[in-house]
């Protein structure tokens, strides 16, 4: 492979061009065929290209919708965008299942963001404490033209303290904001707020007489907002007397289910080992409808699983109880989406997804992302203590080990015929295609 200069200025065709060239026969026909999945309006794949750098092409996923959500009395058709098989259908049943009991009761508890510019600063503690406490209203008022908009829309900075992190490393401060954002993620508000206020920090300690020649020197390290949002968390639950669950199959009593269900729960408590599967399970469902809705499940991801961690060990994110015959599941977690701004509008499937949802507040869609949660945690631990996850899974992952062996849609409706009652593996699909062509 060669090096290249200039390629972010090439087009589209002179990239894959360039690219093709650099590969070996095979790996050149497939770049070659990549223009195939191009939009066929200019418009739309434009905008796509924009939305990144050096594009050659789109990835496609996926797009369904789980129908028959009830959240707080309200029912949803949730759009989700997820590669592996059997997540939709997984979610599509719990929601059917909990409709019929009661639905979802989902329950914002906070909202707040967090933003910190990270500087260092030698000199004595007590002159920036006293230097801040007399500057910080002097430093809100000077963003005020930043954060007037979302003021007007009932939002805007809550809270901006001094954190002195010195016992951590040598001379390190944090200025800690916190914010509101209303409809919006809000990194952007945060960051630009965060980057103007080091600036008014520093020539501020500069100006101030208190300080002496060594103590007028701020060195920002840097301003960033951060993913870590645990003050940004919706509850979520599901109950029902245990013996409406009603009977599992293989004849499971709900009794024994709830008790089994609840023993699979405690040990993603417990067991960090079991507790990452738990909550990837748990993710499954959420960062669907986080692509879906145009959000960045990087951050999601992020902050969900530090909050699991938050005691100090990695732990489920969903728990569940059996009091007086009552069987309740329920889930906490910190969820920063937004349902106006980024890809929100710009992305005219997430606009699509967010016109599905009855275009809601970001309240509204926490509110609906941990109950799509909690519904694929449900179908998941429920497969796993009954019939196990692999008899699901491998329905519908037949049909792609299938198409990945380029089956027609004849050979398709007989290996599922001759599949529904044997165990299906990559090898069995390859040698049943292989004896029914010969
Ligand atoms: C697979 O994507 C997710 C599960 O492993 C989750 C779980 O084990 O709870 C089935």
């Amino acid at each position: 492979m060669n090096t290249v200069s200039g390629f972010s200025k090439m087009t589209k065709d002179q990239k894959i061009e360039w690219l093709s060239k650099q590969l070996d026969q095979d790996a050149s026909e497939l770049v070659s065929k990549l223009p195939v999945y191009w939009h066929q309006d200019e418009k739309i794949q434009k905008r796509f290209d924009e939305f990144s750098e050096n594009t050659l092409t789109n990835y496609d996923l996926p797009f369904g919708i789980a129908p028959n959500f009830k959240i707080n009395g309200k029912i949803y058709s949730v759009p989700m965008v997820i590669e592996e098989s059997s997540v939709v259908a997984a979610a599509s049943l719990g929601a059917k299942f909990w409709l019929e009991r009661g639905g979802f009761h989902s329950k914002v508890l906070s909202t707040k963001k967090v933003g910190q510019v990270h500087f260092k600063w030698l000199g004595e503690k007590e002159k920036l404490t006293s230097f801040f406490n007399d500057t910080k209203s002097d430093l809100l008022n000077a963003v005020t033209h930043l954060t007037m908009n979302m003021e007007k829309r009932g939002g805007g900075i809550t809270d901006l303290e001094l954190v002195d992190m010195t016992d951590k490393i040598e001379n390190y401060y944090q200025l800690k904001l916190q914010a509101e954002t209303c409809n919006a993620m809000g990194a952007n508000f945060i960051n630009s707020i965060l980057e103007e206020m080091a600036k008014i920090f520093k020539e501020r300690v500069l100006r101030d007489d208190r300080f002496d020649a060594n103590e007028k020197e701020v060195q920002i390290i840097m301003c960033i907002l951060s993913n870590y949002t645990p003050d940004c968390v919706v509850e979520c639950f599901v109950e029902c007397p245990i013996e409406d669950l009603g009977e599992f199959a293989g004849n499971m009593p709900a009794r024994e289910f709830a008790e089994k269900f609840a023993t699979a729960v405690r040990i993603a408590e417990i067991d960090p080992s079991r507790a990452v599967t738990h909550n990837k399970g748990i993710m499954n469902g959420v960062d669907a409808v986080v692509i879906a809705t145009g959000n960045d499940f990087r951050a999601i991801e992020a902050s969900a699983h530090a909050y699991a961690a938050r005691d100090g060990q990695y732990r489920s994110l969903s728990t569940v109880s059996l009091i007086e015959d009552k069987f309740r599941f329920s889930i906490k977690i910190p969820l920063a989406v937004g349902t106006v701004g980024g890809l929100t509008s710009l992305h005219p499937i997430a606009k699509t997804s967010l016109a599905i949802l009855q275009n809601p507040s970001a309240v509204e869609l926490m509110q609906v992302m941990a109950a799509v949660g909690l519904a694929q945690n449900f179908g998941a631990v429920k497969s796993l203590v009954t019939t196990g996850i692999q008899k699901g899974h491998m329905k519908l992952h037949l049909l792609n080990i299938l198409n990945q062996l380029d089956a027609t849609a004849e050979e398709i409706e007989k290996g599922k015929e001759y599949f529904s009652d044997k165990l299906v593996s990559f090898t069995g699909v390859r040698d049943f295609l292989k004896s029914s062509r010969s």
